[in-house]
């Protein structure tokens, strides 16, 4: 069986296979949050001919079906059809994204006091050419050069040696060894004015992000960004260890990941006309997931209780093993998780914030696909990841969207008339509300009157914003071709994400004997790292109300962690103590989290007393 697509192109479809699937096999991708479980209605294609078994699910109403749309995940041909993917389904990855605010990464390794000490040690050497006489092998010649130089006990690896020689006679014997502690030599280059390299990778859920960095000086050569192709396979890190789970399941992720990962690299070094052997070294981070998955493992034990991942702290592989496009022998170093839902971005994060050196108590959060916060100062520190889920990212929510173009990112709506004004990204027709919109639409809503302390929508209002969708009522926002609204249960989604953020936060700092008001410092880092309104997201009730001077914006945090792990062995010293030192609480399963939970469920909380700024504003 074939599905006809409008473009004109032809695909098989297997029998009893889903259009998700057969779209998936080759190659057309749908944004599918849910990982096609029919939860999300994101994957929408409408029918156009042929006979096909389709579930009936909610999450489509009575006009889309009569118009043939249906959701790709659940439907099934039985003949040969004809579809057309909608607009909004089709998934774009491999756009160039917008970076987060690029820091002056040089100033801050200075302000840690990091003396560049690379991974990777260099040897010039130059070494006798064998002849009819002097006639001992490669590996003999270059070790008794060692011996001559004092080195002892230099390990040489398969894949060292299966180079080796050709590289020496390539450079006519005159060599730059390079090689790790251990000592073990690595590999062999040109003797004299080698470019030195180095990559830098943070790993997210969403988005992936690359620094390559001159060795010499640490000075920054490009960036390269990129939707992590994951996406294909669900929107967060749950689905994706399902996926990983399935037949070829891992491999496929992996691929994906990596696949991103290196056309970035590519991109950058042929700008700058780098060879990718002059790439000595990489250090990634990402989430213990993330983590897992680059490195092949499966991550199956992350999300079955007691939760237990199969490493935090991962051996210094090769680049090879990673099938990472720079050189084969490059040491990959993979920055320490410290659980299954705090993982090494959150460290390296925290080792760029300076928290873990100062007296001072901070909260760290970082509100991406997840939520992971973590509080503390240069004597202890504590973390949890609370189970935000990713709707600030458009999941879970009827026009939610990331925050690219067309996306709604700021809403102000008039007290009076209840007519919203919209700033979208781009300036363009809106196609969706982001993270950032959400917050501001929730927050004006409630200062407005137009939605209770419950979320719920005062159906009293004399507005047309105001109508019952097929999902309950809705607030409309944009009036177009496609109607841009927030549902009932948008909101409640929403409130759910910042109740848990919030209850974290709440319960962490009690946990170790002190209140909110002793937080002197709030680090904000990851998606909202740049663009989060810290007004608005007070009066959401989603982080505590404390004066505005106390808060930092970190943009992406991680990458600039990475970047100083590439450059400092001290500093990588210092991510690991931070690993070590960070006591793990299971949110989960304690009783206290749910209380602080449900206490949080309202606007902004159930005790307005402890948002006295929003207090005031309802007065
Ligand atoms: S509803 Fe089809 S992928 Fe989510």
């Amino acid at each position: 069986m074939n599905i006809s697509l409008t473009t004109g192109k032809s695909i098989s479809v297997a029998k009893g296979e889903s259009i998700l699937n057969a779209l998936k096999r080759h190659e057309i991708y749908l944004v599918s949050s849910c990982g096609g479980k029919g939860t999300c209605g994101k994957c929408r294609v409408r029918i156009l001919d042929g006979k096909y078994k389709t579930t009936v699910t909610g999450k489509l109403s009575q006009s889309d079906r009569d118009k043939g749309i249906v959701l790709a995940c659940q439907t099934f041909p039985e003949q040969d059809i004809a579809i057309e993917i909608l607009e909004g389904s089709k998934l774009v990855v491999g756009d160039k994204i917008a970076l987060a605010k690029s820091k002056d990464l040089s100033e801050l390794f200075k302000s840690l006091d990091g003396e560049i000490a690379l991974v990777v040690k260099r040897l010039e050497l130059e070494l006798p050419p064998p002849t009819i006489e002097d006639h001992i092998s490669d590996l003999e010649r270059l070790k008794r050069e060692l011996d001559i130089r004092g080195i002892k006990g230099m390990r040489f690896s398969h894949g060292f040696l299966s180079s080796m020689s050709d590289a020496m006679r390539n450079y006519d014997w005159k060599i730059n060894l390079a090689y790790v502690d251990g000592p073990e030599a690595i590999f062999v280059s040109a003797g004299k004015d080698i470019a030195r390299c180095g990559l830098a990778v943070d790993i997210g859920t969403t988005t992936i992000v690359i620094y390559i960095i001159d060795l010499s000086d640490g000075k920054l050569i490009d960036v390269g960004s990129t939707y992590n192709s994951q996406i294909r396979y669900g929107d967060d890190v749950i689905t994706r260890i399902i996926y990983a789970t399935e037949s070829n399941g891992l491999n496929e992720l992996r691929e994906a990941v990596v696949e991103d990962i290196n056309s970035l690299i590519e991109t950058v070094l042929e700008k700058h006309h780098i060879q990718r052997e002059c790439i000595e070294s990489a250090v990634i981070a990402g989430n213990t997931t993330m983590s897992h998955i680059f490195w092949g493992l499966d991550p199956k034990h992350i999300r079955e209780e007691p939760y237990i991942p199969t490493a935090n702290f991962f051996p210094m592989w090769r680049a090879g093993t990673a099938k990472l496009y720079i050189n084969n022998q490059a040491p990959v170093y993979t920055l320490p998780c410290v659980a299954s839902y705090v993982g090494g971005d959150i460290v390296s994060g925290m080792l760029a914030s300076k928290m873990h050196r100062n007296p001072e108590i901070a909260l760290f959060m970082d509100i991406g696909t997840n939520g992971e916060i973590a509080v503390g100062n240069k004597e202890w520190l504590i973390t949890a990841a609370c189970s935000a889920g990713p709707c600030f990212e458009g999941s879970g929510i009827k026009h939610g969207m990331r925050a690219t173009e067309g996306a709604i990112e700021a809403i102000k709506i008039d007290p009076k008339t209840f007519e919203p004004s919209l700033s979208v990204i781009g300036n363009t027709t809106p196609t969706g509300i982001c993270g950032s919109g959400m917050i501001d639409a929730i927050s004006e809503m409630f200062l407005t009157g137009v939605v209770d302390q419950k979320g719920k929508f005062v159906r009293e209002i004399k507005t047309d914003r105001l109508r019952e969708g097929d999902e309950g009522f809705e607030y409309v926002f944009y009036k177009g071709n496609k109607d841009i609204v927030l549902t009932e249960v948008d909101i409640e989604n929403i409130m759910r994400a910042k109740a848990a953020v919030y209850a974290g936060i709440s319960l962490l700092i009690k946990e170790v004997g002190f209140g909110l008001e002793s937080i002197e410092r709030i680090y904000i880092a990851g998606g909202f790292g740049n663009y989060l309104n810290v007004d608005k997201a007070i009066i959401l009730g989603m982080i505590p109300d404390l004066p505005k001077e106390k808060f930092r914006f970190l943009g992406n945090a991680s990458i600039t962690g990475t970047y100083l792990c590439l450059l400092s062995e001290k500093l990588r010293k210092e991510a690991e103590e931070i690993a070590k030192k960070m006591t793990y609480m299971e949110l989960s399963v304690s009783r206290n989290f749910m209380d602080e939970y449900m206490s949080a469920l309202f606007l902004p909380h159930t005790n307005i007393g402890l948002f006295p700024s929003v207090e005031k504003l309802l007065k």
